[in-house]
């Protein structure tokens, strides 16, 4: 039996009735970290590690959750305001069905069995792969067209407002346009966005700290706070600018007197990323290898220095990296303070990479380390055999 029969079994075994299949992945971002939701620009590609979900319409208004992760279940009535946020995994589905009525879809009630392989707390957006795959579900199942913008918009919304995490749109957004074998270039303000091809022969190899430091989301917010001082300062003497986004290097410079070293620093970082994916964009159209990894380097050196978002454990993992053959690029990817690297690996070698690696982590720091070797893959769907 594959993976969607046995899905398909278990949700017959629940529920008592066929389902429809859907799936949503996780992501990677190859460059423009904290580049968000500063109206910047990022460039991640969803992965090959996913949420899936099992799921039949139901005639009243209810929703019946059940969680293969977590064995626990959760019902919920899209008739009724829907509860406080719990701080537990159904935040996620049922603060996604709220967001998508309060942007005007009428939903129908659905029995869902969820089961998903992105590792959670890695910083490879299983909450973003949560979200949208129960989004996409609850929208096809209640005949409800599917704008895949909006999808990622509303399931932003759930995210910002009844989770109560204040990311940027980069992973929803990459989860609903994700598209095999390419990455793609998103500007976070316009959302215009475009598939930058991936080289052909290169792995995108994800390799998991197995650390989670629990700075990561007060941190988070004062990054955003620290920008945002940054903005009103800037905006004192550059009147036209409404983000980082707005804001060139040489005019940073020319004002750092008015910042904080720290807020001049995270600015910096910021101004610089953005600079950066537009290189590693074009890099990446000229297949130019050299400059995809020196742009990756400096990258996870800014995170590094400039907007502390790295750790200990992090830095390891790019170091070793770069020791091992066929590596094209490393650095941290998503938040930081744990989590994962991205590490752009040539095929013939990725093998002996992934085991290279964790053999060095392992006897550096006592933990056994879990690498990926992903492929980029589309975003979220429906699965139709
Ligand atoms: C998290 C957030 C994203 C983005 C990254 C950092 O993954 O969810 O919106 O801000 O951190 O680039």
């Amino acid at each position: 039996m594959d993976d969607a029969q046995l899905l398909r079994a278990q949700f017959a075994a629940m529920f008592g009735s066929a389902a429809a299949l859907y799936r949503a992945p996780g992501r990677v971002n190859l460059i423009g970290e904290h580049t968000d939701y500063n109206d910047g620009f990022v460039l991640p590609a969803a992965i090959d590690l996913a949420c899936w979900v099992a799921a039949a319409r139901r005639d009243d208004k209810k929703i019946r959750i059940y969680s293969a992760n977590f064995q626990e279940s959760v019902e919920s009535n899209l008739s009724s305001e829907p509860s406080q946020r719990s701080g537990k995994w159904w935040d996620y589905p049922i603060g996604v069905a709220w967001a998508l009525q309060e942007a005007g879809h009428r939903l129908q009630g659905a029995n869902l069995y969820i089961s998903g392989d992105v590792p959670l707390g890695a910083g490879l957006s299983a909450s973003a792969a949560i979200e949208v795959s129960v989004g996409y579900t609850l929208l096809d199942l209640s005949g409800c067209a599917i704008d895949r913008t909006r999808l990622a918009l509303a399931c932003q919304r759930a995210e910002n407002e009844f989770v109560g995490m204040r990311c940027g749109i980069m992973d929803q957004f990459i989860s609903c346009h994700g598209q095999a074998g390419h990455a793609l270039l998103l500007d976070c303000r316009s959302l215009e966005h475009r598939a930058a091809r991936l080289p052909d022969g290169v792995r995108l190899v994800v390799c998991n700290t197995m650390v989670r430091h629990n700075l990561a989301a007060s941190e988070y917010n004062t990054r955003r706070r620290q920008c945002e001082e940054g903005v009103s300062r800037l905006a004192e003497v550059l009147p036209g600018i409404r983000s980082l986004r707005d804001v060139a290097l040489p005019e940073l410079e020319r004002h750092r007197n008015r910042l904080s070293e720290t807020v001049y620093r995270r600015c910096r970082h910021v101004i610089s990323e953005n600079d950066r994916v537009h290189r590693f964009a074009l890099a990446l159209e000229r297949g130019d290898t050299s400059s995809l990894k020196q742009l990756m380097a400096d990258s996870h050196r800014s995170l590094r220095d400039d907007y502390e978002v790295s750790c200990a454990e992090l830095d390891l993992m790019v170091d070793i990296a770069s020791q091992q053959k066929g590596l094209l690029g490393a650095r941290m990817t998503g938040g930081g303070f744990g989590g994962c690297t991205i590490n752009l690996v040539e095929a013939a070698h990725a093998r002996n990479f992934q085991s290279g690696v964790a053999a060095a982590y392992r006897a550096a720091t006592r933990k056994d380390p879990d690498i990926y070797l992903c492929e980029a893959a589309d975003g979220a769907g429906r699965r139709n055999d």
